[in-house]
C-alpha cells in the first residue's frame, strides 16, 4: 500500500536518502514543518502499511525495509533500467493487463510501457483459457515493445522474455528453471510462469508488441492445486520462501532490457545456445499440441528462428513454429 499523505511520502523520501543510518526526530521535524510527535504518528502509520521502521531514542528513524508493493512509487522509484518499465501503469484489479496495454498502445503509449495489475478478472491464457490471478500472490504483467520486427521474427522477443526469466530464477533465487517451448518457464518440471504475446503488425513489420506474463511468485500448493493443464507451482513453493515480487521484478526488467538490446543488436540467433541449455524438453519426448493437431515426438533442436525440430513417430523430423506442450516424458 503506498503512502497516503504527503508528510509520510516526504518522510520515506529523506529516511531511503539516507539509507542504512538514523536520522534524528528533530531533524525530520524541521525539514518537515511537523512536530517531532506529529512525526512519530506518521512513521507508526507507516510501519502499520508494512514498512520496516526501526526506531531508537535519542537516534531517530532507520529504514529497515519496504513492503512488498508493486505500485509505482515502489518500483518506479528502484528501477535500474533505462526504458523498460519507465512508464509504469499500477493497477489494484483489470480485467486483464494485456487489454489494458493494448490500450494504451493504441492511444500512443511508448515503447518499454509496463502494465501491472494485483489481480485481474479475466486474465487470458493462451488457446483462450484463463489465467489464474489471485490477489497480491503473483505478478501480472504486460510489456509494449515497440521496435518494428519482420513477422517472422516476432515471437522471438517472447523467447527472450522467458529466457530472462529463467536465468534470473537460477542466478538471484537459486531455482533450477527450465524453458519449456515456446513460451512456459518450468521450476523444476512445473510450470510457475505463463507468457501470452499479442501483436498488432501491417504485412511485412510488427507494429508494436505487448508481452504479457504471469508469475506464480508466492502462491501455496492447495492456491496451485488446480485443475490445469499442465502441472503448475510458485516460486515460494519451489524455494521454501516468501519472495519479495518487487525484487523480483526489478531483476526481472534489469534482465530483460539488456537481453531485449542485445537481440535487437545480434539477432536471435545469439540466443540459440540458452534455449538449447535451459530447455526443458530437448531430447525428451513430448506431446505437442499445434492447431487441432496432436503430435509426439522427440524434440531434437531448435532453428536459428527458434522454430522446434521435432522428429516425429514415424521417423521424420519437422519444423515446428508453433505450438503447445501439453506433456513431456519422465516429467511429473
Ligand atoms: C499461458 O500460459 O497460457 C499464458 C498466460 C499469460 C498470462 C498473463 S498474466 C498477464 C497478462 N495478461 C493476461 O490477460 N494474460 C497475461
Amino acid at each position: 500500500m503506498p503512502p497516503t499523505s504527503p508528510t509520510q511520502s516526504a518522510i520515506l523520501k529523506f529516511l531511503r536518502e539516507n539509507e542504512g543510518t538514523f536520522v534524528s526526530g528533530a531533524d525530520l521535524a524541521a525539514k518537515l514543518g511537523v512536530s517531532r510527535t506529529g512525526i512519530w504518528k506518521h512513521v507508526r502509520k507507516l510501519q502499520e502499511m508494512g514498512y520496516e521502521i526501526q526506531s531508537r531514542p535519542r537516534e531517530g528513524y532507520k529504514l529497515v525495509s519496504v513492503p512488498d508493493s508493486l505500485g509505482r512509487r515502489e518500483v518506479v522509484a528502484n528501477l535500474k533500467t533505462s526504458w523498460l518499465g519507465r512508464e509504469y501503469h499500477y493497477l489494484q484489479t483489470v480485467d486483464s493487463t494485456n487489454d489494458h496495454a493494448l490500450l494504451l498502445a493504441a492511444r500512443g503509449a511508448p515503447h518499454g510501457t509496463v502494465v501491472v495489475a494485483e489481480q485481474q478478472t479475466k486474465g487470458r491464457g493462451r488457446l483462450r483459457r484463463d489465467w489464474l490471478s489471485i490477489p497480491n500472490r503473483g505478478i501480472y504483467m504486460s510489456i509494449l515493445l515497440r521496435t518494428p520486427l519482420p513477422v517472422h521474427t516476432a515471437p522471438q522477443p517472447t523467447y527472450v522474455a522467458a529466457l530472462a526469466l529463467v536465468k534470473v530464477f537460477r542466478e538471484k533465487f537459486a531455482a533450477p528453471s527450465f524453458l519449456k517451448w515456446p513460451n512456459d518457464v518450468l521450476l523444476g518440471s512445473k510450470k510457475a510462469v505463463g507468457i501470452l504475446t499479442e501483436m498488432q503488425s501491417d504485412q511485412d513489420y510488427s507494429r508494436f508488441i505487448v508481452i504479457g506474463i504471469g508469475i506464480n511468485v508466492n502462491h501455496s500448493p492447495e492456491e496451485l492445486s488446480g485443475p490445469f493443464r499442465y502441472p503448475a507451482t510458485s516460486l515460494a513453493i519451489e524455494t521454501g520462501k516468501t519472495v519479495k515480487r518487487q525484487h523480483l521484478l526489478h531483476e526481472f526488467f534489469l534482465q530483460f532490457e539488456k537481453d531485449y538490446e542485445e537481440f535487437l543488436q545480434k539477432g536471435f540467433s545469439a540466443f540459440i545456445p540458452q534455449l538449447e541449455t535451459y530447455s526443458g524438453i530437448l531430447d525428451r519426448k513430448i506431446t505437442l499440441l499445434c492447431g487441432n493437431r496432436e503430435i509426439r515426438g522427440i524434440a531434437r533442436g531448435f532453428t536459428q528462428e527458434g522454430a522446434l525440430l521435432l522428429l516425429g513417430e514415424d521417423g521424420e523430423q519437422e519444423t515446428v513454429w508453433a505450438g503447445d506442450v501439453t506433456h513431456v516424458e519422465g516429467a511429473v
